[in-house]
């Protein structure tokens, strides 16, 4: 397994271009299931998940295309992705499959809305928490669906086809949004999505959906209107740009000092942690280019967050959030309110130097001067990359192994940190 090298102190100085949403290029891709034409996705992401996702797409039948270099692309540039499900040939999405993405469960809603019966694996608990899939359930009985668990699947029916309803979730869910969201474009009548998710990632699916033929109001609302048609088309759609690795790479600057333009990020799509970010004194100003973070070497301020649904600070950025705040002059309180088990970096970053003692769903760090470099190792993608950020402001060297992890959701992370000066290697194991 490879393994990433950093040694701190480098402030970083440059450019990094924003690749296109893992968490939008996911759903994106599963709605290419509810048409027989073909959905042409650019600014996708090169990760893992993605290609994970195409092996489980083509199980059902998908065929997909990657177009080659274009002229004046660079090498950081997004793919552009056509996926053709003219016929689905399989309704069972496998566990083998699924238990390695959770996203792959919500193929469960174009499969039932398009062939009226769906076999899907349950996913299974993950690192951050147990995850589970009782609002998909509800929100696709409510729809009209018979739903079965036999065996570890979930075996949803529909004979007659999905008849718009009235989902209400108990509390929002990003995933279950996408699913019901995407049943419902086939649904016959109309449906309405309460408490659904207002992440920039359901209006990019929302989007997309509109553009092959599906009628829908509210995206980016707690209430979202889908009016059935019968059926949808092909359509060409650029995913939106990534808000979590903007983020990502705002709190590295902030915490190594520098200068740096995040080429095509929107500033719209995490005002919430920007704001944040402000208050622990970084400069971010939006251009026409992108975000410019600026921070100069005095202190790091320390500043509370609590993680909420969108328009909140995203649960995505906690942990490098927490790592920044490591370094604060004075502490800073974090509170996860999403998944009950995502601290997991907290004993990894204190291997590093950090003070940080857990209460609960509260993590109270005290910033400290100086952190250490050691070798860490962390169980999720989000952790994986704070420990990068925490070994960016490190003395001496960090080693973070299991970096699968991290190729799952950052697409070249080391080249876009290296061009600004970091030192930072992967090391082939
Ligand atoms: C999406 O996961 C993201 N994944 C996650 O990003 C992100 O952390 C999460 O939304 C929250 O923003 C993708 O988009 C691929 P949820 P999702 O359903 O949809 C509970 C990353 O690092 N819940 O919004 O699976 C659930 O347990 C990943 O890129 C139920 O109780 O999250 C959680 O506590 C990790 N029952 C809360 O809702 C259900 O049926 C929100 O989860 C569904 C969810």
């Amino acid at each position: 397994m490879d393994s990433i090298k950093v040694t701190g102190g480098a402030e970083l100085n440059g450019i990094i271009p924003i690749s296109g949403a893992k968490n939008a290029a996911l759903p994106l891709m599963i709605a290419s299931l509810l048409t027989d034409e073909t959905l042409t996705l650019s600014n996708v992401p090169r990760l893992r998940d993605v290609a994970q996702l195409m092996q489980i797409l083509s199980n059902h039948g998908v065929d997909y295309s990657v177009n080659g270099k274009r002229t004046g692309q660079d090498d950081l540039a997004g793919q552009t992705l056509n996926l053709t499900a003219r016929e689905i040939v399989d309704t069972t999405a496998p566990y083998e499959l699924v238990s390695k993405m959770r996203a792959s469960f919500w193929v469960v809603g174009p499969l039932i809305a398009r062939m009226h019966e769906a076999r899907v694996s349950l996913p299974g608990g993950c690192a951050i928490g147990t995850r589970p899939v009782d609002f998909f359930i509800q929100g696709l009985e409510a729809l009209g669906a018979d739903i079965e668990i036999e065996g570890g699947y979930v075996v949803v029916k529909a004979p007659g086809g999905l008849i718009g309803g009235r989902v209400e979730f108990p509390r929002v869910s990003v995933g279950a949004t996408h699913t019901i969201m995407m049943a419902a474009t086939l649904a016959k009548g109309e449906t309405e999505i309460v408490n659904a998710a207002r992440e920039p990632e359901v209006v990019d699916l929302a989007r997309c959906l509109k553009a092959m033929g599906a009628k829908i109001e509210g995206e980016g609302t707690s209430t979202i209107r889908i009016q059935g048609v019968p059926r949808l088309h092909g359509a060409h759609h650029a995913v939106v740009p990534d808000r979590i690795e903007t983020g990502t790479y705002a709190m590295a600057v902030a915490i190594t000092g520098g200068d740096v333009l995040l080429q095509g990020a929107r500033t719209d799509l995490l005002e919430s942690a920007l704001d944040t970010l402000r208050q622990t004194g970084a400069e971010i100003t939006a251009t026409d280019e992108g975000l410019k973070v600026y921070r100069n070497g005095n202190g790091i301020q320390p500043a509370d967050v609590t993680t909420e649904p969108f328009p909140g600070f995203p649960t995505d950025l906690q942990a490098q959030f927490m790592a920044l705040m490591t370094k604060a002059g004075g502490k800073s309180r974090i509170t996860e309110t999403i998944f009950e088990n995502r601290f997991m970096h907290v004993q990894e970053l204190a291997r590093l130097g950090a003070q940080i003692a857990i209460d609960g769903r509260t993590a109270t760090v005290e910033g400290v001067s100086t952190l250490r470099g050691a070798p860490v190792m962390a169980t999720d993608l989000r952790a994986s990359v704070s420990l990068v950020i925490a070994g960016l402001a490190a003395e001496g060297e960090t080693t973070v192994s299991r970096v699968y992890h991290l190729d799952r959701g950052f697409e070249r992370l080391e080249d876009k940190l290296t061009r600004c000066g970091a030192q930072i290697q992967r090391i082939s194991g």
